[in-house]
């Protein structure tokens, strides 16, 4: 691709993820508005997580995917905020004292730095079951059959054999000697599997056969991986203030990732050789996939 080609496409990812950023925000906004009760500082911690920063990869992509088979973009965005709801959480619990002990997240104070731990882990609790409350309403997709197929997978997903599994893999890791295919496994698992519902879920909902899903998971296992890698990247040379978190953890912690057993360099070929299998999985589509192609380059260009 010509160069302000790819410049054109770089602002349309940004453009888009403000749009979706704003729509995500206000649908936690008007779900998370306090009760005016004693659970009031329970829906201020889930809305100081939920509410404004983060890039919103997952809703992004859940829209994104959902150009290319027509569906409606309010019940992609649901769909994609139901995701959105289980990554904040995780992130949640994630910094956690007794995780990564992080005071920072999306240059805030983490939740439990703000509002305490106990509140931390009931506000990580309450976005876990958000976001089946989002999946199973009507509102975000009629059909029942449908539904409970996003439900069961996004389960999967977020489960032992997807996200909290990847996270167990990722605390057994501290000061292990892993090589590249388990630290591949264990990426696929904690970062993957959330990336990859965002691009399965709109093919649930446009009731695709399971085997014209292929394409669509190969872009969203390369993009998973690519992005995690960019993580490592930033953990290693990145800049707190720009990334909103605690930088050159993974080091200290004695963690394999892509970057410790690769060395940076080879970690960043790695991560464009993904961006470009993963742009080649969308070969079948014309210009309707150009958001999905720039998203896969933004996923590693990024440095936050
Ligand atoms: C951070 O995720 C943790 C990982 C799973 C790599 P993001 O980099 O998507 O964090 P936000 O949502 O932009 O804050
Ligand atoms: C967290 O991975 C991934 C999940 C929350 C599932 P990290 O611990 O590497 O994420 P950061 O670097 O704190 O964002
Ligand atoms: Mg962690
Ligand atoms: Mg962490
Ligand atoms: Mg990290």
């Amino acid at each position: 691709m010509p160069v302000d080609t790819i410049d054109r496409a770089g602002l349309a990812v940004e453009a888009e993820a403000d749009r979706i950023g704003a729509e995500v925000d206000a649908l936690f906004t008007r779900l998370l508005a306090p009760p005016g009760d004693s659970r009031d500082p329970l829906y201020a911690a889930m809305r100081h997580a939920a509410v404004g920063g983060g890039k919103r990869l997952r809703p992004l992509l859940a829209v994104a995917a959902a150009q290319l088979f027509g569906i409606d973009r309010t019940r992609a965005l649901r769909a994609g905020s139901a995701i959105e709801a289980i990554h904040v959480y995780s992130l949640i619990h994630d910094d956690l004292p007794c995780m990564d002990d992080d005071d920072l997240r999306r240059g805030k104070p983490t939740v439990h730095k703000a509002f305490g731990e106990a509140t931390a882990v009931l506000a990580g609790d309450s976005l876990h079951a958000l976001a089946f409350e989002i999946l199973a309403d009507p509102d975000t997709v009629e059909d029942p059959f449908v539904r409970s197929e996003l439900v069961l997978e996004l389960a999967r997903a977020s489960g032992p054999a997807g996200m909290a599994g990847g996270q167990m893999m990722d605390l057994m890791a501290e000061g292990e000697p892993l090589d590249l295919t388990a630290v591949t496994r264990l990426q696929q698992l904690k970062t993957g599997a959330l990336i990859e519902y965002a691009v399965e879920a709109p093919c649930i909902i446009a009731r695709l056969p399971f085997e014209a899903r292929t394409p669509y998971r190969g872009y969203a296992r390369n993009i998973g991986l690519a992005f995690q890698i960019t993580d490592d990247l930033i953990d290693h040379c990145g800049d707190a203030g720009t990334a909103g978190k605690r930088i050159g953890k993974d080091a200290e912690a004695g963690k394999a990732t892509f970057v410790s057993l690769l060395g940076a360099e080879r970690a960043r070929q790695q991560a464009l050789m993904l961006v470009d299998q993963a742009v080649e999985h969308l070969g079948g589509h014309g210009a309707e996939a150009d958001l999905l192609r720039a998203i896969a380059r933004f996923a590693v260009e990024r440095n936050h």
